[in-house]
């Protein structure tokens, strides 16, 4: 019923009920995730959460602050109030918020700027704004850096947002679906997928500055790109560059035309079992056909996303002797083992 009087036992970052093993949450709160859309930070501000962690997102002038969920006076949700004077606004008690989370007004207090406690202030995460997205680090110190997409970064080429979707799904099972190329006949027969009879040739995995790459030709089975080659059925060359942990981007390159398609992914590892997508597209045409690539984005996802909810165990196994590989899961050995030894994510629990 009440918080010890002692501090020291209560004072840790781990959020109340964390899902994910303590020692995998301290490295991955070290990272920068995906937690809105620019564009869906307005005039309100907006809830999110990640590594079970509530955060309130909200705009002023000087732009965007990512906050802890929580009011510092008496500990509601201040996602709950309102924007006002160009300040957050609890709902219970009405103190105000600036931006960067600096308490600015008391309504309770006469005349309360100047007799504002310092300590009085939001705690904030450290965010910045990329590729119109908003992206949030738990650590005071990120310890890798924000993905490099090409095409979505290019200012010429104007992006297409998917709306978000969220997968009961851990963030990392996502990921090496994402990256994953033998189940493409049989999981997206309605949206791109060849045959099943092609084999998959094999391919090798690079290990860069920031992650992974691999390119690989593909047969696919539809013709979804708007550079005029004409039939029912395309090759391309897929180029997938992986940023760790849960970033990638695939430039896609049918055969044919100069036309390039540059998909990104990334996800916002909400819970251990919960995932929230942001997707990005482009492509050389500079202005790309957004109904077109939000329904194909959209029908491709809803194939994929049974399959990875269903996987088990939920949490992606680290360990390589836990599941049996065939060739074609190059990228998904190479992942693995990057999280485990680079990172030491998935290490054995001590008791
Ligand atoms: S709880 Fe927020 S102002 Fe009191
Ligand atoms: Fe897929």
């Amino acid at each position: 019923m009440f918080l010890p009087t002692d501090h020291s036992k209560v004072r840790t970052e781990l959020p109340r009920g964390c899902t994910f093993d303590e020692r995998d949450w301290h490295i991955l709160a070290g990272f920068w995730h995906p937690v809105a859309f620019a564009h869906d930070i307005a005039d309100s501000p907006v809830r999110a959460r990640l590594l079970d962690v509530d955060l309130v997102i909200y705009r002023t002038a000087q732009g965007i602050t990512v906050a802890r969920d929580l009011c510092p006076h008496r500990g509601t949700r201040i996602s709950a109030g309102w924007i006002k004077d160009d300040s957050l606004v609890c709902p219970m008690h009405g103190l105000e918020f600036g931006h960067g989370g600096t308490c600015t007004k008391i309504p309770s207090v006469a005349n309360s700027q100047g007799r504002i406690p310092p300590k009085l202030r939001l705690q904030t995460c450290l965010s910045q704004l990329r590729y119109g997205i908003v992206w949030a680090c738990l650590k005071p110190e990120p310890i890798w850096q924000l993905p490099e997409w090409e095409g979505i970064g290019n200012p010429d080429l104007r992006n297409v947002y998917v709306p978000n979707g969220t997968w009961y799904a851990s963030a990392s099972r996502h990921v090496e679906n994402f990256n994953d190329v033998a189940h493409f006949p049989f999981v997206h027969t309605k949206s791109f997928g060849g045959s099943p009879a092609e084999p998959i040739p094999p391919y090798d995995v690079e290990h860069t500055d920031f992650g992974l790459r691999f390119a690989f030709p593909y047969h696919e089975g539809f013709n979804r790109f708007p550079d005029g080659v004409p039939g029912t059925e395309r090759d391309v060359v897929y180029t997938y560059e992986l940023t760790f942990p849960f970033s990638t981007i695939i430039k896609i390159a049918p055969v044919g035309s100069d036309y390039v398609n540059y998909f990104a992914d990334t996800v916002c590892p909400v819970s251990a079992r919960e995932t929230r997508i942001f997707q990005v597209m482009t492509d050389t045409t500079g202005d790309p056909d957004d109904e077109h690539w939000i329904k194909d984005a959209l029908l491709i996802n809803d194939e994929d996303k049974p399959m990875v909810e269903e996987q088990r165990p939920e949490e992606l196994p680290l360990d390589l002797t836990e599941e049996i590989h065939i060739p074609s899961d190059r990228m998904s050995l190479e992942y693995r083992r990057a999280l485990a030894k680079k990172f030491g994510l998935g290490a054995p629990i001590s008791s």
